[in-house]
């Protein structure tokens, strides 16, 4: 798979008749490729991961085994999602770790970001790898790697998470299977979309590997992860209500490391703030500001205040990037 290169003359995927034609090709390949191997995938519940199961599925059914890790950073509903679409409409083949308190465990006291960074990185691939390892007869890995991965690789920008990542006896198991290798993200969707994909995982907003761990900066605690996960799942729910979702680039919520007074039924309070962040954006290096609605500003505040265990104020981060980065770690 190594040579496989986005031909220049590749027509970019812009209907659903031509992600169908992309689809049955891929079957083709994926077929020719393992015959009756199995193949192996990290099942992050992301775009890209979600679209190659879905591929794989279609093409080698019980086949594909596919490993979700939950690092107990993940967005509020996300693991069951995947549960329920993966495992229970699609009949996969799949394998649930629920590796939060490992994660935790590890991460509690940790405030330099680019440690916590690290620590989840190098536990996920130590998680995937033990139950690689558990796993008899399988010699395939596959990938969401897509297109601009492999030019950011090529031009020394991020290396794109290849078997690279993983311990050598694991790497050296595996043959690559990337089947969307040439697209490009918006390519990956409409694909996913013809695959019959819920619209809700296939046109998500990014979300970092690390995931809620860098919206909960400084050392994570569960109290603390607990506000963010919920008054992010607030915040979803209320931009999806306002018909929002979709039309805002990223949008999320961050719980910072401080606290302060404040006053609920006549007591005095000392809590943490919750900040909103919405951005839009078309290259990610420049970032502006969403204008949100006043009457959804005043709901959000009212929602978050009240269902959100520990939080006693609500801020609105108004900082275009640069110089603020979108994320807060
Ligand atoms: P920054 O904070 O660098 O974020 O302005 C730019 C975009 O990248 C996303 N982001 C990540 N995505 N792994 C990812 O896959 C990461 O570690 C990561 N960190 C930031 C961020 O959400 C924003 O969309």
């Amino acid at each position: 798979m190594d040579n496989i290169r986005r031909p220049e003359t590749m027509e970019r995927i812009t209907t659903p008749e031509l992600a169908k034609v992309f689809i049955d090709e891929q079957v083709a390949a994926i077929r020719q490729q393992v015959g009756d191997g199995k193949v192996l995938l990290a099942l992050s519940g992301g775009v890209d991961s979600s679209v190659v199961a879905a591929l794989l599925i279609k093409a080698i059914g019980q086949n594909l085994v596919c490993v979700h890790v939950n690092h107990g950073l993940l967005r509020k509903g996300e693991p069951e999602q995947v549960i329920e679409v993966f495992r229970n409409q699609m009949d996969a083949n799949l394998i649930y770790v629920d590796a939060a308190d490992r994660f935790l465990d590890l991460l509690a006291g940790v405030t330099d970001p680019e440690q916590k960074r690290h620590i989840i990185g190098e536990e996920f691939i130590n998680v995937f790898a033990e139950e690689a390892r558990k796993l008899e007869g399988i010699s395939f890995l596959a990938q969401g790697t897509i297109w601009p991965d492999i030019l950011e690789s090529e031009a020394g920008i991020k290396a794109h998470h290849n078997a690279g990542g993983l311990p050598a006896d694991i790497a050296e198991r595996f043959e690559l299977v990337e089947p969307v290798r040439v697209l490009f993200k918006d390519e990956v969707r409409m694909v996913g979309r013809e695959l019959g994909l819920p619209a809700g995982m296939v046109d998500r907003q990014p979300f970092p590997g690390p995931g809620l761990g860098v919206r909960c900066p400084g050392a994570i605690t569960r109290d603390r992860l607990e506000a963010v996960r919920e008054s992010d799942a607030i915040l979803r729910e209320e931009f999806a209500k306002a018909g929002l979702e979709g039309k805002v680039w990223q949008y999320f919520t961050v719980v910072p490391d401080f606290k302060s007074t404040g006053i609920k039924d006549g007591k005095r309070t000392f809590d943490w703030p919750c900040i909103i962040r919405a951005i839009n954006t078309t290259d990610v290096m420049e970032v502006t500001v969403e204008h949100l609605p006043q009457e959804l500003l005043d709901r959000l505040v009212n929602r978050i205040l009240t269902e959100v265990p520990g939080i006693n104020r609500v801020l609105y981060d108004y900082t275009p990037k640069p110089p603020a980065t979108v994320e807060y770690e």
